[in-house]
């Protein structure tokens, strides 16, 4: 099974692969993990995207697409998760394509679904565990008191140089602009699910799972 997790930043994409990644040996593709993972190791691609990303603007598609296709070729595992790509209509093009080079294909498209007003706080509050990157929240998911992360037990956690107000403002023009046309395409191509990502981690969990299942 292969599916797109679509929203705005802090709309919950990577704390739900996380969890689908657990559960059912699916394989989460987070371009921005991806770029990011490029930056910290210092590649040429990765300089060349720094800049943009703190930003909040969106790196080209030929590179996006790259770092798709790489990882499409390889093991497959329960199916992938897509977390923040496709975010073009031409990502999605080349998603279609590439999936159907490898005799896959898309089961669904999930919307989360969120207001603008509550991405700031999600966006600003978050941290991640150094070592295996699990998402936590200031107040709707605190680390530990004994600063120990619940997944590793790692004790270093890191705020995204792209968590604040101006550069997310910039990723929200972004989405509105060059992503939410997406849920126009998927929609009418049938695969579009909605899900209501203000509710609480454990029901949004639950309802993309009632999807899933069906
Ligand atoms: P990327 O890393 O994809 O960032 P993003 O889309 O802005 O999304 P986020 O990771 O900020 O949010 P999320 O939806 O995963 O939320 P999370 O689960 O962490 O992209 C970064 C940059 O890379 C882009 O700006 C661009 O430059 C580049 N890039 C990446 N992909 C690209 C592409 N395809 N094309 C071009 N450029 C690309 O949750 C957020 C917080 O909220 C957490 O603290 C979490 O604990 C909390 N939270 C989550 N769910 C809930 C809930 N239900 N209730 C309360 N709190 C919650
Ligand atoms: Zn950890």
């Amino acid at each position: 099974m292969n599916i797109i997790l679509l929203g705005p930043p802090g709309a919950g994409k990577g704390t739900q692969a996380r969890a689908l990644v657990e559960e059912r040996d699916m394989i989460q593709l987070s371009t921005g993990d991806m770029l990011r993972e490029a930056r910290s190791s210092g590649t040429e691609m990765g300089k060349i995207v720094a800049d943009v990303m703190d930003r909040g603007d969106l790196v080209t598609d030929e590179i996006v697409i790259g770092l798709i296709r790489e990882k499409l070729e390889g093991d497959k595992k329960g199916g992938f998760i897509f977390d923040g790509f496709p975010r073009t209509l031409a990502q999605a093009d080349a998603l279609e394509a590439l999936l159907a080079e490898e005799g896959e294909k898309l089961d669904a498209v999930i919307e989360l679904r969120v207001r603008d007003e509550v991405l700031v706080d999600r966006i600003v509050g978050r941290s991640t565990c150094g070592s295996c990157g699990e998402v936590y929240h200031d107040t709707t998911k605190p680390i530990p008191a004994d600063g120990h992360c619940t997944v590793c037990g790692g004790t270093e956690f890191k705020r995204r140089a792209d968590d604040n107000e101006d550069s997310l403002k910039n990723r929200l023009m972004e989405y509105y602009k060059k992503t939410s046309p997406l849920l126009g395409y998927y929609h009418v191509k049938g695969n579009l699910k909605r899900v209501d990502g203000l509710a609480e981690m454990k029901v949004v969990k639950a309802s993309i799972a009632a999807i899933l299942d069906k």
